[in-house]
């Protein structure tokens, strides 16, 4: 591939905008550059001078568009591509008739890798670089995604989801089945290319003790791995659990109990949280990822993004595709605002692009590789057109600040305001 020289308005992070003023964590630099060479950003800086030290570079020239890291989506179910937006269910209910019927069909690899290739399309159309992903209980889900994303050279975690009480016939594995099929998933794939593995309980309800004791050990023999589960997401769901372990302290004692609380733990959802849960995934570094379209659509509860993040819990935020009703990070982000608004704490538009980008890769543990388009880090990028629609065009011309013009975009813009997408240095979109 040859070196490419992207140009435009670049943004990147210089700090945190949780704990710094949000504007002073954030640098931009417009007539900026970035060499793109093997999948690497190999150099930073302005564009005029990048041109002159690299001439035979193509050039990838955005103007006042503004480049950036792409976004990272930490908990989605590819396999419930197409059922998102299905009315009227909230989370058990969703489950029974929505998602396992459509889960069911993933033992076929041809299904698998159907909706992998068009999740994928899709995501990539919506300028997400990297996502975590459930897959479903049939290792042929974990190939076919796997497989799907290597193609594309695309930087992803997955994971075979894991039940084994609970859900349907066909849709059941066992604690045995379950650890053997995780870990020869898991030797074939972790590691590979840009491709790791999340050891994936589903959650709960849905496994029994001696099942979330196995997944616990395949943790403590593979502690490099990210394991990913839900936690407390409705108050339903809660009181199940409950049932199911009275000896428990709380919901996140379930999976404590049994090995599956840990620093490279994602628990989603994580909005119905007892002060012990989190004092506990605070003292172990754990990630909570904020699903904010989901947790409206299934109308599970807002999430308590500002206390949270105050208390120094690390935070990731995430579409939950298909419960969550969009693919598109910007969306999620105006979901985050929306939910921050009925908190009485708005976030601020760098807290939004940072909860997207660096907060995301931190909850993955990838920040030293994604996240931030600076020098040293992967190719993945997202190239944001700040008037993309009539509607934000109109608002933007009013904007007096470049911030105003990101929070239109943010709130009103979809995957038309994507104007190219890089993955691995590679454009996978990009307007004529
Ligand atoms: N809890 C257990 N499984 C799921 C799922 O597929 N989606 C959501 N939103 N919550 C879950
Ligand atoms: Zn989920």
């Amino acid at each position: 591939m040859p070196d490419i020289l992207i140009s435009g308005q670049i943004l990147s992070f210089t700090g945190d905008p949780f704990t710094a003023p949000p504007e002073d964590a954030v640098r931009i630099d417009s007539d900026g550059g970035l060499l793109i060479r093997d999948g690497m950003i190999a150099e930073a800086g302005p564009a005029d001078a990048l041109a002159a030290r690299h001439p035979q570079a193509e050039r990838h020239d955005f103007n006042d568009r503004l480049v950036m890291a792409g976004f990272i989506d930490p908990h989605v179910h590819y396999p419930q591509t197409a059922i998102i937006a299905s009315w009227g269910k909230r989370l058990i209910d969703w489950l029974e008739s929505y998602t396992f019927p459509e889960e069911m069909r993933f033992g076929d690899p041809a299904h698998a890798a159907q909706i992998a290739a068009t999740y994928l399309d899709l995501t990539a159309a919506h300028g997400t670089t990297t996502m975590c992903s459930f897959c479903t209980i049939h290792p042929e889900s974990v190939e076919a995604f796997f497989a799907e994303a290597q193609t594309r050279g695309q930087r992803v975690v997955a994971g075979k989801t894991c039940m084994d009480r609970n859900a349907p016939d066909g849709l059941r594995d066992t604690a045995r089945s379950a650890h053997d099929d995780s870990r020869r998933l898991l030797e074939r794939w972790h590691g590979v290319d840009r491709l790791s593995y999340a050891i994936t309980p589903r959650f709960t309800p849905t496994s029994t003790p001696e099942q979330l004791e196995a997944m616990g050990a395949l943790w403590a023999e593979q502690p490099d791995c990210l394991m990913q589960t839900h936690l407390s997401e409705q108050v339903d769901e809660i009181a199940w659990v409950k049932s199911l372990h009275p000896e428990a302290r709380d919901y996140l004692d379930t999976y404590e109990a049994h090995g599956l609380l840990g620093e490279r733990g994602l628990y989603g959802h994580a909005i119905h949280l007892e002060p012990r849960e989190r004092d506990r995934l605070r003292e172990v570094g754990a990630a909570l990822v904020h699903c904010p379209t989901s947790n409206t659509f299934i109308g599970s509860g807002l999430f308590d993004m500002a206390g949270l993040v105050a208390e120094g819990q690390r935070v990731g935020l995430a579409t939950d595709t298909g419960g969550g009703s969009s693919f598109s990070m910007l969306r999620t982000m105006a979901a985050a605002y929306e939910i921050g608004q009925l908190r009485g704490t708005p976030l601020h538009a760098a807290q939004l692009l940072w909860l997207a980008t660096c907060g995301s890769a931190r909850a993955l543990h990838m920040e030293d590789r994604i996240g931030n388009a600076v020098a040293g880090r992967e190719a993945d990028l997202v190239v944001l057109d700040l008037a993309s629609t009539p509607a934000i065009a109109q608002r933007a011309a009013r904007a007096e600040t470049l911030w105003e013009q990101v929070f239109a975009t943010i709130m009103m813009g979809d995957d038309r305001a994507i104007a190219a997408t890089y993955i691995g240095g590679r454009d996978v979109k990009r307007a004529a």
